[in-house]
């Protein structure tokens, strides 16, 4: 098999992994594809450290890291005080949380102590001198790939990509952001349709593939990764039947035993149909798809109009944090309202297994689909 984009990333298999784990990242590269870290929240101090773990474990096999760097970092004020930040989270949002949360017998206090910890780190990461920090520490290890998860790359990124002789990607959920994106300059693009896990628009993979590769065609050759709801081999060779020269998944991950998911999350996914996800507002501000669980269902039905990011984060991380650590420990109403994002993929996520596993079921359902397809091709 031969695929160009192999060839500019370093690897043998066109399939990409996001994960907010190092284990993932680590064990997705050594099975051919390339593991990518989602380093959004973590402080620079966290980035450097598991970046040194990454290099230690993956024998010089190629990855990369995924940021969110604010594009108009110019205008992102020095001054942005985390006392501000919450001081401007209404009461009326912390006291829904905090409703939902004792409503399954789950204690409160101390919410606003764990929500100042993460004003700190989302408002070191948007500040100037906090982003650079981290694409610092990122530029400073040997990554193959580095991506923007929001909007398009500022500058520095862009710069820095050049420099390091680093290809830089972005997500796009939208035909128009891609444009802005092949016109910003950037030399990846990965196409996230409603389906995926995490922050997505409302456009289906299935769509937007095509939709974008030919609306970028005319501008620049700029290869294209399909993501949302891919967690087969089979839907890969389709996005790329559909143009697209490989694969960005997420969700699959989240079931296999290398995962940070807990073992009580995981069991919902593997239980879950395709319907038993929501593209809601309610954890970040912006539309994320997510388990549904009471926790999300709380929020549609009653709660209030989610603030903007990073606003709703302050309200929703604490209490899901709280929720995870309780569920994990058997408490019966965090376990009913534990939730995580991922996308409608979690239908055909049904075992779990080892990130090995799933990327050699990739390869192996790859193979037979464009088989399948070959032999309609007839003599
Ligand atoms: C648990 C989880 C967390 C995510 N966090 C981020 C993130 O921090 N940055 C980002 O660029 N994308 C994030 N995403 C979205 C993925 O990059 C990707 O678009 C998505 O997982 C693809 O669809 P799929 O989940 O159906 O594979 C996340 C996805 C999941 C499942």
């Amino acid at each position: 098999m031969e695929f160009p984009i192999c060839t500019t990333l370093g690897i043998e298999f066109p399939l990409l992994a996001f994960s907010h784990c190092r284990d993932v990242v680590v064990e997705v590269s050594k099975a051919g594809g390339m593991g990518v870290l989602g380093a959004a929240n973590m402080t620079p101090e966290t980035l450097a450290i598991e970046l040194d773990w990454i290099d230690a474990q993956i024998g010089g096999l190629p990855y990369g890291v995924d940021l969110i760097v604010p594009n108009k970092m110019a205008t992102q004020d020095e001054s942005l005080n985390e006392a501000d930040m919450l001081a401007a989270v209404p009461a009326g949002h912390k006291k829904f949380a905090g409703d939902v949360l004792a409503n399954h017998d789950i204690q409160t206090s101390n919410m606003d102590q764990e929500a100042l910890a993460k004003a700190e780190i989302i408002g070191n990461n948007l500040r100037v001198s906090g982003a650079a920090k981290l694409l610092e520490i990122a530029f400073s290890h040997p990554i193959r790939l580095i991506v923007n998860a929001l909007g398009t790359p500022p500058e520095i990124m862009l710069d820095m990509g050049k420099e390091h002789g680093v290809p830089v990607g972005a997500l796009v959920g939208a035909r128009q952001q891609a444009i802005e994106q092949v016109k910003a300059g950037v030399d990846v693009l990965i196409v996230a349709g409603t389906e995926a896990g995490g922050h997505c628009g409302d456009v289906s993979t299935m769509v937007l593939v095509p939709e974008v590769c030919e609306a970028i065609a005319p501008l620049r050759e700029v290869p294209v990764l399909a993501a949302g709801g891919i967690v087969t081999g089979r839907q890969m060779a389709a996005t790329m039947a559909m143009g697209a020269a490989g694969v960005w998944a997420g969700s699959v991950w989240l079931t296999t035993h290398e995962a940070e998911t807990s073992g009580s999350v995981k069991d919902k996914m593997i239980s879950a149909g395709s319907r038993d996800t929501i593209r809601s507002r309610s954890r970040t501000g912006k539309h994320s798809r997510q388990l549904r669980s009471p926790w999300t269902e709380a929020w549609e039905k009653d709660g209030p109009e989610p603030l903007p990011m990073p606003l709703q984060s302050l309200v929703a991380e604490p209490a899901l944090a709280r929720i995870a650590k309780l569920a994990e420990g058997g408490h019966a109403g965090a376990k009913e309202l534990d939730t995580y994002w991922v996308g409608q993929g979690v239908g055909l996520m049904n075992t779990r297994d080892s990130v090995r596993n799933v990327v050699f079921g990739f390869k192996k359902d790859y193979v037979e689909a464009c088989e399948r397809l070959v032999k309609y091709l007839g003599d």
